[in-house]
């Protein structure tokens, strides 16, 4: 495994692995299960594999955030290591966003500018569409391989993908969850004993309402009314509990096909997302 800090090594060591195929994990580190299955995804499926490791600073709107992500780059490269992973790229802040930079790719609309783009304001998005652009760009990679609890991330750079003309397929792998079925984050790590038991009512809330619709109910109002009912009083706080069309992200306001239940929540100080899947009447 060769680990690079520039575009310039990471282009160089990645030119005689083409034509092979080459399959790419963009990360902000601090790896867990759930981007060990992307790289175990990208390993069974390519014949190069390369990880990215960035805390990509313009897509924090928090810088509390931002300086409290968590950090352990020699953890990550064992873990890498274990996984087959050929090649690292763990550029610097003044790599990918040199002296003068001035370009943003930014996607417009409703896939971009609701839940997350509202809460958290719409230079996340952009920070994310520009920084994904930027290492797919570095990569060429014939496969990138994100994780569906970002699901409308997912949405946002598949848009900026297709508009763009990258020729990069985009491969979606199931949220990883803890025994208990807290979706795994990097953020977890900075929850409590208290907040992670806290943090359980997410899975809880995604769950009640996944049942609420295999019971046939489709009224979204009555839907998100199933997600709060029996949480705990205090220490958790939703931001917003909300069912979109998968595609578009508009908000539903009847369940006729399949649509994503979204939640956002603060545990404390740390901010988690989750989401899952239903149909109309029926669980997948
Ligand atoms: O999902 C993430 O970890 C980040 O948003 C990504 C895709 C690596 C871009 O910084």
């Amino acid at each position: 495994m060769r680990t690079v800090r520039t575009v310039a090594e990471l282009r160089a060591l990645l030119k005689p692995a083409r034509p092979g195929s080459i399959g790419f994990v963009p990360t902000m580190g601090a790896l867990h299960e759930g981007h060990l299955s992307l790289l175990r995804a990208a390993r069974g499926g390519n014949d190069t594999v390369v990880l990215s490791i960035f805390v990509n600073p313009t897509q924090f709107t928090e810088a509390s955030d931002l300086v409290a992500y968590p950090r352990d780059e020699a953890r990550d490269l064992a873990l890498a290591e274990t996984e087959g992973v050929d090649v690292v790229f763990a550029p610097d802040a003044a790599e990918m966003y040199p002296d003068g930079f001035a370009t943003t790719v930014s996607v417009r609309g409703t896939i971009a500018e609701s839940l997350e783009g509202a809460h958290r304001g719409r230079a996340h998005f952009d920070g994310v569409a520009t920084v994904v652009t930027k290492l797919l760009l570095a990569v060429l990679p014939d496969v990138a391989y994100f994780g569906a609890k970002d699901a409308q991330q997912v949405v946002v750079v598949r848009r900026a993908v297709a508009d763009l003309g990258l020729p990069v397929r985009i491969e979606v792998c199931p949220t990883s969850r803890d025994h208990d079925g807290l979706a795994r984050s990097s953020r977890n790590t900075r929850l409590s004993a208290l907040e992670r038991t806290r943090a359980l009512a997410i899975p809880r809330a995604l769950k009640a309402v996944q049942d609420a619709a295999a019971e046939g109910v489709v009224d979204a109002d009555a839907l998100r009314e199933r997600a709060l009912d029996g949480l705990p009083g205090d220490g958790l706080a939703f931001e917003y509990v909300a069912i979109v069309d998968p595609l578009t992200f508009e908000q539903v306001e009847t369940v006729e096909r399949e649509a994503i239940v979204a939640v956002a929540a603060r545990v404390g100080d740390v901010r988690l997302i989750d989401n899952i899947r239903i149909e109309p009447g029926g669980r997948r």
